[in-house]
C-alpha cells in the first residue's frame, strides 16, 4: 500500500492553531488557507492520486484518506447539492442520483431521526463512490436546523460522519464558541476538514464581525449566511465576499427570494461554492436553486468576470418564465450572460443593484412600467407615448435608456395576420398592456375602440390615444376584426376567468394578452366558435426576443425561445402558478 497521504499541512496547522489559541490569527496562521485559495490547479494532481488512494486498500476495509486545505479546496465543485431524506436508504438513493450530475454532496444528517444509525449506511456509499466529497451537517434546532439533540451529541455524530469517510464537517458557530476550542480540536483530529457556518434568518448585517469570531478556529471553510430584506443584501454579501477571498475559504449566501443573486453570481464575487437543492421542492434553506436548474439555466459553471447580468424586475416575480426564456436565448447564442429574476419590492432598490452589481439590462414589468421612467436618462418615443417602459439598457457610463417592446409584440403578431389600416379592433383594459396595445394599434391606422370595467380609466385611454370608447351592451351588435383581452382575466389564479360570453364575440381574430395558462377560458371559447387566435405566448416570446435584440445587438433565436416556454407551461399546467412577465 501507498504511504497514506496524511498531510504534514494538517500538522503544521495543527500547531499554529494551538500557539494562537484564543487570539486573532497571525497572517502565518492563515498563510495555508490562502495558499489553498491561490493555487488550486497546483493540487489537482495530488486530489487525484488521494482520491484513487482507497483503490489499493485491502479488501474489506475502507481506507479513509485525510486532505490538506490545499487539496479539499481544490476536491470541493462550486455547487454542493443538499441531500435531505427521512431514512438512510432514502438519503443515500437521492445522492445516488445527485452524483450523476454533481459528484460534491451534503448530507443533512438533522434531517434523519436517528443521525448515527446512518452513518453505516453513508459509510458504504462513500467507499463505494470514491469521486463524491461529501460535507456532514447536523444543524441543531437552535441554530436553524433540524437536530433535536445536544451539543455534545451533534460533536459525537460529527466526529463519527468523520470516521465514516466524510470529507467536510460542518459547525454552526454557536456550536463552536458554546465548547470553545479544544473540543472543536478533537473534532478535527477525526481527519475531516471543518466549515465554520453562522446563518442569520432574519438580515444582512455584521458580516465582518461574523467572519472575525469564525476566524480564531481557522477552519478550512467559513460559511456566512444571511437572509435578504431588499435586493441590495446581495452586494453587501458580495463585497463582503471580495473583501475576504484573498484571507480564508469563504462560502457566502444570501437567502430568500430576494436572495437568488448571491446564488449565482456569489463564486464570481469570491465564494469557493455555493449550495443547491436536489431537486424542486427539497430546499434546504429559503430561495435555494435546484442543482440542475443552477448548471442548465443560470450556468453556474460558465460565469466568469465577463459575465453580463441581467434580470427581470417586478412584484411578484417568482414564476416569471422570462428567466428561463432568456437564458435559454442567451446559451443558445453563446452570449456570456445571465439573466436574473428580480423580486423589487421597491424601486429605489432595484435601482442600487443595478447600479452596483451592475447589471447591464431590464425587463420591467408590473407595477413598476410607469414608476421606472423618471429614471431614465431617456426613452424612446413609444415609452413617452404610452408612459410604460418594459426594456431598460444601462450603457457603459452608467446611465439608464428605455424602450417598449410591448408595442411590437401586440403589432407584430397582428400585422401576420391581417392588415392593420382600417381594421376595427376591441381592446379590453386600460392598464398598461392595453395602453401598449391602444396605441401601437392606432399608430398603424386602426380603428380602435376601448372597453374597461372603470369606465373612467378607459375614456381616459380612448381620448389620450385618439381611439373610441365602448360600452359592453354595445357588444351584440357589433362586429370586429380583432377583440384583444389586455385584463388579467383568465390568467392561472385570477377569478374572472373571460370577460365575454361566446355570443359576444363577433370577431375574426382573439388575441389574449393572459400566456399562462396557455389555453385561456377566451381562447378555448374562441376555438370552439372556430374564430382564429393568439395566444399570448406569442406576444410574450415576441417581446423578449426584441428585448434580446436590444441588449446583444444579436438576432433572436426566437423558436427556441418559444420552445422552452410552451415546455415550461406544459409542466406548469395544473400547479397554479402564475406569472405576469
Ligand atoms: P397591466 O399593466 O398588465 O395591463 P394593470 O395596469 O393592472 O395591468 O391593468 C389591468 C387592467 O385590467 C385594468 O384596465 C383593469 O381594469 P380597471 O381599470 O377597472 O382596474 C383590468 N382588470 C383587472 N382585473 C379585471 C377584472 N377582474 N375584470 C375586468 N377588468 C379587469
Amino acid at each position: 500500500m501507498k504511504a497514506p497521504v496524511k498531510n504534514a499541512g494538517r500538522a503544521s496547522n495543527v500547531k499554529n492553531r494551538r500557539g494562537t489559541a484564543g487570539k486573532p490569527p497571525s497572517k502565518k496562521a492563515m498563510e495555508p488557507l490562502k495558499a489553498a485559495a491561490k493555487r488550486p490547479e497546483t493540487t489537482a494532481q495530488s486530489v487525484e492520486h488521494a482520491a484513487k488512494e482507497p483503490e489499493s486498500a485491502p479488501a474489506g476495509r475502507v481506507e479513509r484518506m485525510t486532505f490538506t486545505p490545499q487539496m479539499i479546496r481544490a476536491r470541493v465543485g462550486k455547487v454542493c447539492v443538499a441531500i435531505i431524506g427521512s431514512t438512510p436508504a432514502e438519503m443515500a438513493e437521492k445522492a445516488l442520483e445527485a452524483v450523476r450530475e454533481n459528484t460534491f454532496i451534503e448530507f443533512r444528517l438533522d434531517y434523519l431521526p436517528n443521525p448515527l444509525a446512518a452513518l453505516p449506511k453513508l459509510k458504504q456509499f462513500l467507499s463505494e463512490r470514491g469521486e463524491v466529497t461529501a460535507i456532514a451537517t447536523c444543524r441543531r434546532a437552535a441554530a436553524g436546523g433540524k437536530f433535536k439533540g445536544t451539543i455534545a451529541a451533534e460533536l459525537e455524530i460529527l466526529a463519527k460522519a468523520a470516521d465514516a469517510g466524510f470529507h467536510l464537517v460542518d459547525l454552526e458557530l454557536q456550536t463552536a464558541e458554546s465548547v470553545k476550542r479544544t473540543p472543536v480540536e478533537k473534532l478535527r483530529s477525526h481527519g475531516a476538514s471543518l466549515i465554520i457556518s453562522y446563518h442569520d434568518f432574519e438580515t444582512t448585517k455584521d458580516l465582518d464581525a461574523i467572519f472575525e469570531r469564525i476566524r480564531p478556529f481557522e477552519p478550512e471553510f467559513i460559511k456566512v449566511v444571511s437572509t435578504a430584506k431588499h435586493l441590495a443584501d446581495n452586494v453587501t454579501m458580495m463585497r463582503f465576499l471580495e473583501r475576504t477571498r484573498d484571507m480564508a475559504n469563504v462560502v457566502g449566501i444570501v437567502m430568500g427570494e430576494q436572495g437568488i443573486i448571491s446564488r449565482v453570481l456569489g463564486i464570481r464575487a469570491g465564494s469557493v461554492f455555493t449550495f443547491a437543492a436536489a431537486t424542486l421542492g427539497e430546499e434546504t434553506g429559503p430561495g435555494q436553486i435546484a442543482s440542475r436548474t443552477l448548471h442548465e439555466t443560470y450556468r453556474i459553471d460558465q460565469i466568469d468576470a465577463a459575465t453580463k447580468v441581467y434580470g427581470v424586475a417586478g412584484n411578484p416575480i417568482r414564476h416569471s418564465l422570462s428567466p428561463l426564456m432568456m437564458n435559454a436565448a442567451f446559451r443558445r447564442e453563446t452570449v456570456n450572460g445571465v439573466f436574473l429574476a428580480l423580486q423589487a419590492a421597491r424601486l429605489t432598490d432595484l435601482l442600487t443593484l443595478v447600479k452596483e452589481v451592475p447589471i447591464s439590462g431590464l425587463a420591467v414589468t408590473m407595477p413598476l412600467k410607469a414608476e421606472i421612467l423618471k429614471h431614465l436618462e431617456r426613452t424612446d418615443p413609444l415609452s413617452e407615448k404610452v408612459g410604460a417602459c418594459n426594456t431598460v439598457v444601462r450603457s457603459q457610463d452608467g446611465k439608464l435608456y428605455g424602450f417598449n417592446t410591448d408595442v411590437a409584440a401586440v403589432v407584430r403578431p397582428l400585422e401576420r395576420r391581417l392588415p392593420l389600416k382600417g381594421a376595427r379592433v376591441l381592446v379590453m383594459g386600460a392598464g398598461g398592456a392595453a395602453r401598449a396595445a391602444v396605441f401601437g394599434l392606432k399608430d398603424k391606422g386602426a380603428e380602435v375602440f376601448v372597453m374597461n370595467r372603470t369606465p373612467e380609466t378607459g375614456q381616459k385611454l380612448a381620448r389620450q390615444a385618439k381611439a373610441k370608447n365602448f360600452k359592453r351592451e354595445q357588444l351584440a351588435k357589433t362586429s370586429f376584426d380583432v377583440i384583444i383581452n389586455a385584463t388579467p382575466a383568465g390568467m392561472s389564479g385570477v377569478k374572472t376567468h373571460s370577460l365575454l360570453e361566446s355570443k359576444e364575440l363577433n370577431t375574426r381574430l382573439v388575441f389574449d394578452l393572459v400566456y399562462n395558462p396557455q389555453e385561456t377560458p377566451l381562447i378555448r371559447m374562441a376555438r370552439e366558435k372556430g374564430i382564429s387566435v393568439i395566444t399570448g405566448v406569442e406576444m410574450f416570446v415576441h417581446q423578449g426576443a426584441r428585448q434580446f435584440e436590444i441588449w446583444t445587438g444579436k438576432p433572436a433565436p426566437e423558436e427556441d425561445m418559444l420552445r422552452v416556454v410552451v415546455h415550461a407551461l406544459r409542466q406548469q399546467a395544473g400547479t397554479g402558478a402564475v406569472s405576469a412577465s
